[in-house]
């Protein structure tokens, strides 16, 4: 009997890493991905990887009709909802795009579930809606949410309390908010990884594209925070762990008769910018060509997660190291050349 799971946005990032953490632990994942914000050449490697082409149904997720003909054709076990756009900067100078897509997407899924008597959902959340915890360093998941200082981080904000407010109204459902830190690496195959789309926003990208030469040079945006060496310090998460946390969140919710968590998913531990850089260097041996710039509006100087409830709740927590992630991100950027160069 197939244990059939959604997941929406899985040609993504974090989407194709938890595929393969759903087949390794006997799902059958099912892709609703429409590639607007992912490279087709992650299926060749999930095919590599799993020894089968996943089953993928290219669709918009806002898709009213589409969407629910899926319903009509699967049983699902649980949805793992992704597909969103999610670049801060980008939000900014399109609210309207992001707000359009990743709130009328979440809606959409809501909407079938319930119709389709679908119980179990994940959502794809984020340390973002913390935004600037006031002096707090290591945040649960009561840790009062600040407004996100951006148009995507709302998304995610809003998108918590569409769920939650779908729960009190539906309480047979079993909803779960996932809220992640900081996703780096790829996964060892170096067959699946980060598709960044232009200039990366994000550090670990920034570092391995730095050290292959398709940037010049890494600016650490200040060196003036209150932090053990001036720079922001961030929970930075292996994919895979990440990816195998969204198991852990379908097998737990599996159970249930009417459940409602919102939980962190990160190592419980900050790391600044230098060692991260320290980190790339002394496990690759390569010598990255970076210096200090000015601060980037809208960061945070430090937030890690308290990963307890994952720990008690899940029975998950993160098991790769910063060095696995390095080398990994690393594996994947020369990888990614070889495929740039066929
Ligand atoms: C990390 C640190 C930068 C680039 C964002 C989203 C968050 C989540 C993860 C989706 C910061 C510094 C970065 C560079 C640098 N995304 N940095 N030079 O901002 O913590 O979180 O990505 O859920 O929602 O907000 O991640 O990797 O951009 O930055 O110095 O070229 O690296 O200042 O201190 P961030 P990041």
């Amino acid at each position: 009997m197939e244990k059939y799971v959604l997941v929406t946005g899985g040609a993504g990032y974090i989407g194709s890493h938890t595929v393969v953490s759903l087949v390794e632990n006997g799902y059958t994942p099912v892709i609703l991905d429409d590639f607007r914000n992912a490279n087709r050449v992650v299926i060749d490697g999930l095919t590599k990887i799993l020894g089968k082409k996943p089953i993928i149904i290219e669709l918009d997720v806002c898709d009213q009709n589409g969407v629910k003909e899926i319903f009509e054709s699967y049983k699902f076990e649980g949805i793992i909802h992704f597909a969103a756009y999610k670049a801060v900067g980008e939000s900014v100078d399109e609210p309207l795009k992001y707000y359009q897509n990743n709130l009328m997407g979440l809606i959409n899924i809501l909407s079938n579930m319930i119709e389709f008597n679908v119980k179990n959902l994940v959502f794809s959340s984020s340390c973002t809606v913390y935004g600037e915890p006031k002096g707090i360093k290591e945040v649960t998941e009561e840790t009062p949410k600040n407004f996100p200082n951006s148009p995507y981080g709302f998304t995610k904000w809003i998108g918590e309390q569409i769920i939650e407010d779908t729960f009190k109204a539906n309480p047979s459902l079993n909803l779960m908010n996932l809220r992640y830190f900081n996703p780096v690496g790829a996964h060892k195959s170096s067959l699946i990884g980060e598709f960044p789309i232009g200039k990366p926003n994000n550090l670990m990208p920034y570092i391995t594209q730095t050290a292959i030469g398709k940037q010049e040079e890494l600016i650490v945006f200040g060196n003036d925070y209150p932090t053990i060496d001036g720079t922001c310090i961030r929970d930075y998460i292996h994919v895979v762990d990440l990816a195998y946390a969204h198991v852990k969140a379908i097998v737990f919710l599996a159970g249930k008769f009417g459940s409602f968590e919102t939980i962190n998913i990160g190592t419980g531990k900050g790391s600044s910018v230098l060692e991260i850089i320290s980190a790339f260097e002394s496990e690759t041996g390569q010598k990255l060509k970076w210096k200090y710039g000015k601060r980037r509006s809208g960061d945070v100087t430090e937030i890690f997660a308290n990963a307890t409830k994952a720990k008690n709740i899940l029975e998950w927590e993160a098991k790769l190291s910063i060095k696995d992630a390095v080398i990994d991100a690393w594996n994947w950027e020369k990888k990614l050349i070889e495929h740039n160069e066929k």
